[in-house]
């Protein structure tokens, strides 16, 4: 496994969120604390969904200051952010590439950056797909290669939802903290493979150049690799 992977296997999905929604909370103490401000980038997907359920109990909610909290791709309910720092993806948009230049242009506002910047969220959540997808960066996709854009339409035949949008990995990658929350043994087999073979699926390729990377897992997701004990 690379140096720089914190991993933490936890018992069970709801210890997952419970560590998880912790993370989440000391990393927005943090950011207001020292920029005045908390960038949240929300992963898709069914595994976020409990730590985000998590987040609105009051023993995380009235830790968190809300109104100091920006999220970006989805939407976090049952939590008081004010709705202008709430920057949902709408990738239902007919034109895939105006959606994506419109939410680039929508970052770079929130973030304050100027052309060829890129915006470093706090914290960037990202999940992982049997295949090694994560966001919407699908192995063999061009987009991988991406180095200007910040923000890519893809559209993915296979998916359930094709047409997509994507943060790139130049924007992954400039975060202060990536963090992976993977559960359930059918990812058993793809988290080996990404965590401990150099291999060049897009999960893999998730790494902060100036951050730091955290795989949380469950039990069940770590079980084929070797360092697999859970904490
Ligand atoms: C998305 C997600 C996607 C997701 C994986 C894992 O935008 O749909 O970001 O990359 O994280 O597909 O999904 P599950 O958590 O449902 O297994």
């Amino acid at each position: 496994m690379a140096s720089d992977v914190k991993l933490t296997v936890c018992a069970d999905p709801a210890a997952l969120a419970e560590t998880a929604a912790h993370l989440i909370v000391d990393a927005a103490t943090e950011a207001v604390r020292e920029r005045g401000r908390f960038m949240l980038c929300l992963a898709g997907g069914e595994t976020p969904r409990a730590t985000y359920a998590r987040l609105a109990l009051p023993a995380f909610s009235e830790r968190m200051r809300w109104d100091r909290t920006w999220v970006f791709f989805g939407v976090l309910s049952r939590v008081p952010i004010p709705p202008a720092q709430i920057f949902r993806m709408c990738a239902e948009h007919a034109d895939g590439d105006g959606a994506a230049a419109a939410y680039a242009a929508a970052l770079a506002e929130a973030f304050g950056t100027r052309r060829g910047e890129l915006p470093r969220f706090d914290v960037v959540l990202l999940g992982l797909g049997v295949d090694g997808h994560t966001a919407s960066l699908f192995p063999g996709s061009p987009v991988l290669r991406e180095v200007f854009r910040t923000v890519a339409a893809v559209h993915v035949a296979a998916a359930q939802i094709p047409q997509r949008l994507t943060l790139t990995f130049p924007v992954l990658n400039a975060a202060a903290r990536v963090v992976f929350l993977v559960t359930g043994p059918e990812k058993a087999k793809i988290v080996r493979t990404v965590l401990s073979e150099p291999a060049r699926l897009p999960a893999a390729l998730a790494r902060p150049t100036d951050g730091e990377l955290v795989w949380l897992t469950d039990r069940a997701a770590a079980a084929l690799h070797p360092v697999g004990e859970a904490q």
